[in-house]
């Protein structure tokens, strides 16, 4: 049976093991970070970014995941596959079990949520409904017209109600947390105090894993920003399976991510 199964998060979590996640999109990728020992497959909507050239998440649709969700489900063999909600598939429960059964049916075994509000409301239905759930929170991307722009969050007050958000997606039955774009402190206090683990990009070394874009992870320039976080793995992996196997070294020994490539505060 495969080793990565939704309960062995937790287990993840409990014995201090740190989790390697990746984002993919096609079969290909997705088998050479299979092979090279990465845990979890998110299928995310940045597609609509690095794939599809478009500025923002907005444009894609439960169409495009579940196209990607297939084709990257039929590269793995042990990692978790974990498939976004896009924009406004998640916008009321009835939709968002609509859009992740396809998403199941396509070879998921998670769905991702960005934000708390109304959508703890939507993580209780499908997760009553033997869906897992992940959460995302810190810097969604799905919120980009009312962040106005692609900001670090979470600092100073904003840290409390984040703090909040994270134990009430917890409470809502979430089994997974992404914390995107956060300071390290916040990062690592919502570790501690939260069961279920938490997965950082931008977040510091706090957290019980780290999740890259690929094309991040890869260098490709994606004409967009290049946050801070971001580390070019290629460069220190010599090939796709050297860059995987150096990231996920660099995760599970606590050296990736360093104050270089982390929000202090
Ligand atoms: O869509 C995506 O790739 C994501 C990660 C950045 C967490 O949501
Ligand atoms: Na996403």
């Amino acid at each position: 049976s495969k080793p990565w199964t939704v309960p062995a998060l937790a287990e993840a979590k409990r014995d201090g093991r740190k989790l390697v996640m990746l984002t993919a999109y096609d079969a290909g990728f997705a088998r050479a970070f299979d092979a090279n020992g990465v845990d979890l497959i998110l299928v995310g909507d940045s597609l609509g970014m690095v794939v599809q050239g478009q500025d923002s998440t907005l444009p894609v649709t439960t169409d495009d995941m579940v196209y990607h969700t297939t084709i990257v489900a039929r590269g793995l063999s042990r990692a978790l596959l974990v498939s976004d909600l896009s924009f406004q598939a998640d916008a009321t429960p009835e939709r968002a079990l609509d859009a992740a059964t396809r998403l199941l049916q396509a070879g998921a075994e998670m769905v991702k949520i960005e934000g708390a509000g109304h959508k703890l409301d939507v993580i209780r239905y499908l997760v009553e409904r033997e869906i897992p759930v992940c959460s995302h929170l810190g810097l969604t991307p799905q919120s980009v017209l009312r962040f106005g722009g692609y900001k670090v969050q979470g600092r100073g007050e904003a840290g409390e109600r984040l703090r909040a958000e994270a134990r009430a997606v917890a409470e809502a039955g979430a089994s997974m947390l992404v914390l995107e774009c956060v300071p390290s402190p916040l990062a690592a206090q919502i570790t501690a105090e939260l069961s279920i683990p938490t997965i950082g990009i931008g977040a510091g070394p706090g957290c019980d894993g780290q999740v890259l874009v690929l094309h991040d992870f890869l260098g490709l320039d994606s004409g967009h920003r290049r946050p801070k976080f971001v580390k070019d793995f290629l460069a220190e992996g010599g090939s796709v399976a050297g860059a995987v196997r150096a990231y996920a070294a660099a995760v599970r020994d606590g050296s990736f991510p360093d104050a270089e490539h982390a929000y202090a505060s």
